[in-house]
């Protein structure tokens, strides 16, 4: 009888305590009812605290939120007022704080960590432009999976990348972070990037964030947090498409950008958050404020004062307020005295929590905070082969006049420049948690490719750049029994990332003197760059006629430079923003309008006066878009279209022929351009509508075809509407955007 009792008592307990299980912790239900449920159960201060991103790490903006101090947003968390973190990394980390937002907040909702994840996690990959440069899809998405492992393996949920935003201002120190200034080719980056990221979304995955949105890659003059000011012709055509592709390829939140747009801070922009985003690219997932910039409307002098910036944020669609506090501090009251809606509240709400049910975090919140799986997985063998293969993917040849490239066996190498041997400047502001101890140099990838010969490394410039005059003698002494100098010139490698805006983007004048001394030693001159953004390189390519333009490589810089000096590695790349002439000529950049009174380089007198052009500079760039040599040569020839007129709902097929003139294999980047001739509103000079990497054997020729549609011949109007219009059409195939094949299509 007592056995019986105690059995239906506890039947009793378990039926109690399953009927007490709020739902919105029942797995059996779904994401959708179990939101509504907790939105039910929630204060409006506690709805107010998801929308609350808090930096828990090292400060990557201005300091808006410090003086809450450690302790401060530990009681803020414990108050349910975070919804997310951004900056604490690391499974221990990661773990003990979300162990307080679980098991020590009224509702156990679990948190977000967020961090940027730029280009690499531990292994750093090559940044994105020189990424962008190997025009490799596939290597992209790898990237990216690589990174979103080790993030997710240190407890990260969620990466503030991919960047998407198109630019053509070398000036711009963020240029580093995107692939360059072409929308077509940022935008089939956007698809791979974003897939690499989120995968399936499981723990070995990280939630992605498109960003800046709108066009902050526009900003003027290339000065950082700068405004921007263009038309929304401009906008929808060359700005938008990456961020859309994006979107469409299911990046799971998108970030404001610092800049204003028609007038409007893009965070309370109603017409780029509602209407564009929201309205018609039916993107419903959550929009996170870029660092403070809900605040910083005040400063634009767009908003009076918190409270105000933080309704307008809210109203045009925009969600998350990271690190300036406006949301926190303000939003309670708004919604109480009437100023928002509880439905737009919980709105906002609802696509925070979204991410966090997609997750899975309600149900194994600690999924994402295993130590043994994060040692195991940072740094992986296969990640730093992987990234090797990148970064000798990016290394882009300028130049190579007289063949001093690949080296072949060299048995004295002369290696110059601080750049060559500094470990602190392969890795760049947004290196992730790389670090400078995993990385390596050009020096050290030199010996390690070459351990028999013999390697003398003389740093005569230091890092800011002035030449050291005592190392005048030194280079002539050891370049007497050098077969190769290998001279390493550029920009310190924090002077990539974010707020490093440049006026002046040539090789300093200590650079220009080492390389003069190498050069009068009348040995073969090896010019290396290494810098995340185009240089100007007019000088240098006036007097030197072997240039390998490395970028900013990463984890594997060196191995990846050393691979394409000693030819194993075939270089392919071809950079993907012009290179200007001078700083005067920006922005430089290949789908530029004809102007009513167009100019050619080379035409002078009296007829080539009152036209578009400079007096002092060529118009075109010193190095055009889609720009690279290879260690293989190749010949275009025979471009012919599979009908030379269309229907709109047709297609055609291009073809050309390819040799490889050379004895060495190769793999060439086929682009293929178009120009609408004639169309209203008018078209740019050329647009890249698609390329190939195509592997061709030495002496072999290959037949690339392009399958064309009609409606890659369209574009938007200026309300975001697509365009087809008839007409007569120029089709170019090349190996970059100036040396082209053209044939004439005819839409109907
Ligand atoms: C940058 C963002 C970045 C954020 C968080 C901002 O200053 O503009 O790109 O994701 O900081 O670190």
């Amino acid at each position: 009888m007592k056995k019986v009792i105690l059995t239906l008592s506890f039947a009793l307990l378990t039926i109690l305590s399953f009927a007490q299980t709020p739902a919105y912790k029942n797995v059996k239900l779904s994401d959708e009812a179990r939101i509504a449920d907790l939105i039910s159960r929630m204060t409006v201060e506690e709805k107010v605290g998801q929308l609350n991103q808090v930096n828990g790490g090292v400060l990557t903006g201005p300091s808006v939120a410090n003086h809450l101090g450690a302790q401060g947003k530990v009681q803020l968390l414990k108050d349910g007022m975070v919804g997310s973190f951004l900056n604490v990394v690391g499974t221990e980390q990661t773990l003990a704080t979300q162990k307080m937002a679980v098991e020590q907040t009224r509702l156990g909702i679990p948190l977000l960590f967020a961090f940027d994840v730029i280009h690499g996690y531990k292994t750093v990959f090559p940044i994105p432009l020189a990424e962008g440069a190997s025009w490799d899809l596939v290597a992209a998405e790898r990237a990216t999976e690589i990174a979103a492992k080790e993030a997710s393996s240190a407890g990260l949920h969620w990466t503030f990348a991919p960047m998407m935003d198109v630019s053509r201002e070398p000036r711009w120190g963020r240029v580093m972070e995107g692939s360059g200034e072409d929308p077509y080719l940022q935008a089939r980056f956007a698809e791979a990037r974003v897939k690499g990221f989120q995968g399936n979304l499981d723990e070995n995955h990280v939630l992605a964030t498109v960003k800046h949105f709108a066009a902050y890659g526009a900003a003027e003059a290339g000065r950082e947090y700068n405004t921007v000011d263009m038309s929304r012709y401009a906008l929808y055509n060359y700005y938008l498409p990456p961020y859309k592709a994006a979107v469409e390829a299911g990046a799971a939140t998108v970030m404001n950008s610092f800049n204003i747009y028609d007038g409007v801070p893009s965070s309370a922009s109603d017409f780029l958050v509602n209407k564009v985003l929201r309205g018609q690219w039916g993107f419903d997932g959550m929009v996170v404020s870029d660092w403070a910039s809900f605040g910083e409307m005040i400063a634009h002098g767009y908003s009076k004062d918190a409270e105000e910036a933080a309704i307008q944020s809210i109203m045009a669609g925009s969600d998350m307020d990271m690190e300036s506090g406006v949301m926190r501090t303000t939003m309670v009251k708004s919604v109480k005295d009437g100023k928002v809606p509880m439905a737009v509240l919980d709105t906002a709400v609802k696509r925070v929590l979204k991410l966090k049910f997609q997750l899975g975090l309600f149900d194994n919140p600690y999924k994402y905070h295993d130590a043994a799986k994060e040692k195991a997985t940072l740094l992986a063998p296969e990640h730093l082969a992987e990234a090797r293969k990148s970064a000798a993917n990016t290394m882009t040849l300028l130049k190579n006049d007289k063949g001093v490239l690949p080296l072949s066996n060299p048995q004295n190498i002369l290696v110059l420049g601080h750049l060559a041997e500094s470990q602190d400047d392969v890795l760049d502001f947004w290196k992730g948690q790389g670090e400078h101890k995993n990385t390596v140099t050009i020096l050290e990838g030199v010996k390690l490719k070459y351990p028999n010969s013999e390697i003398t490394f003389i740093s005569a410039v230091n890092r800011e750049g002035a030449f050291d005059p005592a190392s005048a003698k030194e280079i002539k002494k050891a370049a007497k029994k050098a077969d190769v100098i290998l001279a390493t010139i550029g920009l310190f490698g924090d002077l990539a990332g974010e707020a490093r805006s440049l006026s002046n983007l040539s090789p300093s004048d200590g650079q220009m003197e080492m390389l003069a001394n190498a050069k009068a030693s009348g040995k073969p001159v090896v010019v290396l760059v290494q810098a995340g953004r185009p240089m100007v390189m007019t000088e240098v390519v006036k007097n030197y006629n072997t240039i390998l333009y490395t970028w900013i490589g990463g984890t594997q810089h060196g191995n990846g430079v050393a691979d394409v000096l000693s030819g194993d590695v075939n270089p392919s790349a071809k950079t993907v923003m012009s290179f200007p002439v001078s700083v005067g000529q920006i922005p430089v950049y290949y789908n530029h309008y004809n102007t009513g009174r167009p100019h050619e380089d080379g035409n002078e007198g009296p007829a080539h006066f009152w036209v578009s052009r400079y007096r002092d500079i060529p118009n075109e760039p010193l190095f055009p878009f889609g720009y690279g040599l290879s260690y293989s040569t190749y010949d275009y020839s025979d471009l012919s279209l599979s009908k030379s007129v269309i229907n709109q709902n047709e297609s055609v097929t291009v073809s050309v022929k390819i040799k490889n003139t050379s004895d060495v294999d190769g793999v060439e980047i086929v682009q293929m351009y178009i120009r609408d001739v004639v169309s209203q509103p008018l078209r740019p000079v050329k647009e890249l509508k698609d390329f190939a990497r195509v592997l061709i054997k030495a002496g072999e020729t290959k037949t690339v075809t392009f399958e064309l549609p009609a409606t890659k011949l369209s574009f938007f109007d200026q309300n975001g509407d697509v365009l087809l219009q008839k007409g007569a059409f120029k089709i170019f195939v090349g190996t970059n955007s100036r040396d082209v094949l053209e044939v004439d299509l005819e839409l109907n």
